[in-house]
């Protein structure tokens, strides 16, 4: 169990791309999205979901050995993944500071490995995967660290659709 302000359960990958794709969607103001959760969680599932949402045209693709990747939508996309990090990497050279946050959104995958170069406003989300009677599923927990990251969260909440048993609707 974590500590969030808010939480939703997702039961497939287009139901944690949706809720991706439904903040790509309302956002409009550079955001730093730091996503955390083990391997395989869904946190470039969600990156990808965000693209659609702000429109991005190119294929999404994992930038885990380039560590940066830039994608022009709605507004700027910046995707971050600090997994291969290692700690006598020059940090000071790879300048990730001009992106978080810069002129777009940026969404870090593995945001624990360099926690140093994220500003204090994040919208932190931590992805835990979870198996009962139904199989597998997934637990996105939100946490906004300050106003900016609040108020998205507080429209992403408003605007999504729920089924009367409190589940996601997607369609
Ligand atoms: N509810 C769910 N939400 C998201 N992904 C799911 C869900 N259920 C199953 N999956 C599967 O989990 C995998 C998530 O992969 P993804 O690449 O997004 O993980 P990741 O967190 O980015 O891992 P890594 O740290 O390796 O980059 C996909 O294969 C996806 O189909
Ligand atoms: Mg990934």
């Amino acid at each position: 169990m974590q500590q969030a302000e808010a939480f939703i359960t997702t039961r497939n990958e287009a139901e944690t791309a949706h809720i991706g794709e439904v903040l790509g969607r309302i956002l409009d103001r550079p955001l730093v999205v730091a996503l955390q959760g083990e391997l395989g969680a869904g946190k470039t599932v969600f990156v990808r979901g965000a693209a659609r949402g702000l429109d991005v045209r190119e294929q999404i693709t994992s930038p885990t050995f380039v560590l940066q990747r830039i994608y022009h939508g709605r507004l700027p996309l910046y995707h971050f993944d600090f997994y291969r990090l290692s700690d006598d990497d020059d940090i000071i050279e790879l300048g990730f500071e001009e992106y978080l946050p810069g002129e777009g959104v940026a969404f870090v995958e593995w945001p624990e490995r360099l926690p140093e170069v994220l500003p204090p406003d994040q919208l932190e989300i931590i992805i835990e995967r979870f198996y009962d009677e139904s199989g597998e599923g997934r637990q996105l927990w939100f946490n906004p660290l300050g106003s900016t990251s609040a108020a998205m969260l507080a429209l992403l909440l408003e605007t999504l659709n729920w089924h009367s048993d409190g589940s996601l609707n997607i369609t």
